[in-house]
């Protein structure tokens, strides 16, 4: 039986990972903050919890158990609020991975995987590589990319490092009231509330829309062993914003009309401009299946569910 450790295992991609790792042989440790584990309780049923912080480095004690597998999910997530908040930022991206990784050291676990960012590569990132210079813009990105060296720094250490830069992820129990993070679940649950679509920036960004089994397929691919790993997530397409609130109305059967749009000023450190280039993950038998007609269906079929 496999032992696995999930950081952040209760945000919207941990609870996902969650349900595939359990029809393996397997056992689960989730790490998350305490009042996130609380609200979740549910999603998390089978599942060892370890509710608390991870830039305490006290909290990692508490898992007294060997691990095979680390996912290393815990972070805060929003560029907006990272540009806002720095400090909150760096407490939990910078010094919760340095905590990680210190416990790393003494518990060797096999494998680490990290969810970084396309926000490490910075401003325009088009058909990007995984080779390209890393120029964050934004507090977020930074954390990300100084995240990813620290890994890098214990990974001949006998630890497996996987880096996996997710671009714009959606889905089914994505957090739709959150309005600081998910360009797609934001416009997709105010066009269904009918209410006005408030667009920071520009119509015309772009972003790689990778819908969350896909990701779930990634982070749970079987890497050759002994290779540490640093690839793109990302399905190859840039969907221009105004082309995806187009395709939002239409999936949901109301009139389109561009005065239902108010344009906001951009946030600083916002990337305009982004899409994958997914050659080295697909060199390993990874390609991304869903579509974003059929994504945006899944996706508002929950929706219904619960609001
Ligand atoms: N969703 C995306 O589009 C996307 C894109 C690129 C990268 N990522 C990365 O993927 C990972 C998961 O993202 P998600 O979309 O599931 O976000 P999420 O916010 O739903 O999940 C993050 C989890 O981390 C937990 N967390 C935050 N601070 C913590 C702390 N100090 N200690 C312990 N737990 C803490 C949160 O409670 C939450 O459950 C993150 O590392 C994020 O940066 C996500």
């Amino acid at each position: 039986m496999k032992r696995y450790l999930i950081t952040g295992g209760a945000g919207f991609i941990g609870s996902h990972l969650i349900k595939k790792l359990k029809k393996r042989k397997s056992k689960i440790f989730i790490l998350d903050l305490k009042s996130k584990i609380f609200k979740n309780k549910k999603k998390l049923e089978g599942c060892t919890l370890i509710g608390g912080n991870i830039s305490n480095k006290e909290i990692f004690k508490k898992i007294n158990s060997k691990i095979d597998v680390v996912f290393h999910l815990a972070a805060k997530t929003s560029t907006a609020e990272s540009q806002k908040r720095p400090h909150e930022c760096k407490k939990t991206n910078i010094n919760g991975t340095k905590n990680l990784c210190e416990w790393a050291l003494k518990s060797k676990p096999k494998k680490i995987i990290f969810t970084s960012s396309m926000a490490v590569y910075g401003k325009i990132s088009k058909n990007v590589n995984e080779r390209k210079k890393l120029k964050p813009i934004s507090v977020y990105g930074n954390t990300k990319k100084i995240g990813e060296e620290m890994l890098l720094k214990i990974k001949n250490k006998g630890i497996q490092i996987i880096i996996l830069r997710l671009f714009n992820v959606y889905g089914p129990q994505q957090d739709f009231l959150n309005l600081k993070q998910g360009m797609l679940s934001i416009y997709l649950y105010q066009i269904f509330k009918k209410q006005i679509v408030k667009v920071t920036g520009s119509l015309n960004r772009s972003r790689d829309l990778i819908f969350i089994d896909d990701v779930i397929n990634a982070l749970t691919l079987r890497f050759p062993k002994n290779n540490n790993i640093i690839a793109n997530v990302g399905t190859g397409k840039p969907t221009r914003v105004i082309e995806l609130i187009k395709k939002i109305f239409i999936q949901l059967r109301i009139n389109f009309k561009l005065d239902k749009i108010i344009k906001l000023r951009e946030h600083r450190g916002d990337t305009f401009s982004s899409y994958a280039n997914n050659n080295l993950l697909k060199s390993f038998n990874w390609t991304p299946k869903v579509t974003l007609q059929d994504g945006l269906k899944y996706t508002i079929k929950d929706l219904r569910k619960y609001h």
